[in-house]
């Protein structure tokens, strides 16, 4: 699939990274459609290659034994054709998968206010990490701890608590200007003001 932003060819794979709860999965899956580009969900790779859960992941085999099957199946998905991928939260933070990361693709991170997180994160309870009495506490450690290294992703972007769509619609304004102001590779035109 030839992927464009306006009329700028997307080769590379956009990585959504962020915290539980600030909307990688929604907001990636409608990227994708409004760019033309497949979407895949690093989650339910994992839970796909391991037969289990997230849940039982963590319960069976325990976090550490996750991250090994995170950071191999991230791996395996940037080798593939570009295409927008949503990971789970802890997985920007690891620095082998940080590194793939900013070298196959563009990085968006989706930054999203406590109180947002919060009220997204309590519907389900589907998150090993938050089966925790003081939710709250555990979620202002993780910001504290990940969005320093959140903030090392290409492009910042705001998970607005309104429409999808709006959220959608900054990425893509970000991801055209980071796009525009990307040197070319491989160009042999002049720079602007040495044209002719
Ligand atoms: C995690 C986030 C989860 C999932 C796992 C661990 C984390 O993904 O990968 O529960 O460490 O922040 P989401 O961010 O998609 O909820």
């Amino acid at each position: 699939m030839n992927a464009v932003i306006g009329d700028l060819p997307l080769e590379r794979s956009i990585v959504l990274v962020g915290l539980m709860g600030s909307g990688k999965s929604a907001i990636g899956r409608r990227l994708a459609a409004r760019i033309g580009m497949e979407f895949i969900d690093a989650d339910a790779e994992i839970e796909a290659a391991a037969g289990l859960s997230i849940n039982d992941i963590f319960e069976v085999h325990g976090e550490a034994a996750f991250r090994d099957g995170e950071r191999r199946v991230i791996a395996r998905l940037l080798a593939q054709p570009a295409h927008v991928l949503a990971t789970g939260g802890g997985a920007f933070m690891d620095a082998e998968t940080r590194k793939y990361v900013k070298e196959r693709g563009i990085s968006i991170w989706l930054r999203a206010d406590f109180d947002v997180l919060l009220r997204r994160v309590s519907r389900r309870d589907n998150r090993p990490l938050l089966k925790v009495d003081d939710k709250e506490e555990v979620l202002r450690g993780l910001i504290e701890e990940r969005y320093p290294t959140y903030g090392e992703a290409n492009i910042t972007v705001q998970s607005q608590d309104g429409p999808h769509e709006e959220t959608v619609g900054e990425a893509l304004k970000a991801l055209r200007q980071f796009l525009e102001n990307e040197p070319r590779v491989g160009t042999s035109d002049p720079p602007p003001n040495e044209s002719p």
